[in-house]
């Protein structure tokens, strides 16, 4: 069968993604470490869109993890024709002080996972000429990020391999597309250690920002900036902006 397999469907922006693409008719694969989540978002979208749910509960930060699962959807028969690259985390404070596994961590997630599912999918996808992948970047893609100098920069990888990929796939029926949300109320905010931030409690909903992401994935756009403020910000403004000045203001945001 055709499934849409998503990464960090326990929460946040993933579980709307799920949500979305299971309301349209489509089988989803569902990825995380919480399995129990799963399990309930599994029942929600059969018993609400009587579509199949399958729950693959692993931790992509694992070095065999993504060719497990990859494993696991192929002898299940799962083509996997929609990709959602979207599980994330980032992590807060001056890059000296931080914890060097907290980082090793998060680039095995944000970059190296991301990275390998792409690999393992395009395969099947480039073979059957079909097949769109949604990678979940950010704003602070196109930006350098004081304070959380090594989240910033995993974006800016997946911003810049959506875009080199894309185009690569160009005459080709695959589409990547890259999802840059500016900051959405999600579990992220706790999880980076930035709990209670003015930034968050502004934010976005997850479900919003799921829909922007979902509809330029099926537009077959190359990047999606999913809050007009943010999306003049960086692409009109950003240019004429001095490093040291959106440093400033970048330090200033991300300050708790
Ligand atoms: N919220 C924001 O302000 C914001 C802004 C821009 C971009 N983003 C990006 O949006 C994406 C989704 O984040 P979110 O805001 O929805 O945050 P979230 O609510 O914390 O969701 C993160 C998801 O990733 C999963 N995950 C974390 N570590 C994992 C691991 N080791 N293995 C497998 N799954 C793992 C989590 O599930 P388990 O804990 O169950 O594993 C969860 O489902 C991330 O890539 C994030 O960088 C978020």
């Amino acid at each position: 069968m055709k499934a849409g397999l998503i990464t960090g469907a326990s929460s946040g922006i993933g579980k709307e993604l799920a949500r979305i693409h299971a309301s349209k008719g489509n089988n989803v694969v569902l990825v995380a470490r919480r399995e129990e989540e799963l399990i309930d978002l599994a029942a929600e979208l059969t018993e609400k869109y009587k579509i199949e749910a399958v729950v693959l509960a692993c931790d992509l930060t694992q070095p065999d993890a993504t060719e497990k699962l990859f494993t696991q959807t192929q002898s299940l028969g799962i083509f996997v024709n929609y990709l959602f690259n979207n599980a994330g985390f980032g992590g807060h404070g001056l890059f000296v002080d931080r914890n060097i596994h907290d980082d090793q961590r998060m680039i095995d997630l944000n970059v190296r996972a991301l990275t390998d599912l792409m690999h393992l999918y395009l395969t099947e996808m480039k073979s059957n000429n079909e097949g769109r992948i949604l990678n979940t970047a950010s704003t602070a893609g196109f930006i350098p990020g004081p304070l959380q100098a090594t989240y910033f920069a995993t974006k800016a990888y997946v911003v810049s391999l959506t875009k080199s990929t894309s185009y690569e796939l160009r005459k080709s029926n695959i589409t990547v597309t890259a999802l840059c949300p500016g900051p959405v109320k999600t579990e992220f905010e706790v999880v980076a250690g930035m709990g209670g931030s003015n930034m968050f409690a502004k934010g976005a909903s997850a479900y919003s920002t799921a829909k922007k992401g979902y509809d330029a994935m099926m537009k077959g756009k190359r990047t999606i900036i999913s809050e007009m403020g943010f999306a003049v910000l960086i692409r009109v403004f950003g240019p004429f902006i001095p490093d040291s000045l959106l440093m400033r203001v970048v330090e200033k945001m991300q300050t708790i």
